[in-house]
């Protein structure tokens, strides 16, 4: 079962270039960039260096109590104070929105004058419940996708590119990849 790249180094490059002229156009005043760990942090690294205005950043880890609930809780929290300033939440992935709508609505609570959301990947299909995310890098359709930050019990999250992964393949052994796209 191999794992077809799904979007290629390049394509990944053009969308985060792309993304980050958005991000530089709207917020010309300044934005916390919040990422959310782990994912979102490769994402984030490439996302600020191709940004002609100067962000301020910051982490939030949240965990799942149940997965596939949506119910999680935050276990690294801000060390901004997003009160009254500009924030743009940066994901890897919004899959059903479960996290996300759980994330705007304790950082929403904290009175920001603006609050966005940015992904690189948009699993539209899935979504359960409705999340705006006004800047997305790709679309795509409902797969398994590694690299870039994503990853399947913590393996691929440094793959130069996204590829679409075998579930099946993965929950029976999550090193089942490696070797192809490591070459190992
Ligand atoms: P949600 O379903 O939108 O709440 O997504 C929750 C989290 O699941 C995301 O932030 C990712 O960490 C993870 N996730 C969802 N889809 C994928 C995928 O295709 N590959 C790897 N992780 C994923
Ligand atoms: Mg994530």
């Amino acid at each position: 079962m191999p794992a077809p790249v799904l979007i290629t180094a390049e394509e990944l490059h053009a969308g985060v270039e792309r993304l980050a002229s958005e991000l530089s156009l709207s917020y010309g005043d300044g934005v916390i960039l919040v990422a959310v760990l782990k994912g979102g942090v490769w994402f984030l690294a490439d996302l600020v260096r191709a940004m002609s205005i100067n962000p301020e950043v910051d982490f939030l880890a949240v965990s799942s109590y149940a997965p596939g609930t949506g119910r999680v809780r935050i276990v690294k929290d801000l060390e901004i104070d997003i009160h009254d300033r500009d924030v743009v939440l940066v994901e890897d992935i919004v899959d059903t929105g479960l996290t996300l709508t759980y994330l705007l609505g304790e950082l929403s609570r904290r009175g920001p004058r603006s609050l966005e959301v940015c992904a690189l990947l948009d699993k539209g299909c899935r979504r359960i419940v409705p999340t705006p995310v006004r800047y997305v890098g790709f679309e795509i359709g409902d797969e398994f996708v590694l690299g870039y930050g994503l990853d399947f019990a913590e393996r691929y999250r440094n793959l130069g590119f996204v590829v679409s992964g075998d579930l099946e393949a993965l929950r029976a052994d999550p090193d089942a990849h490696l070797a192809e796209l490591f070459g190992r």
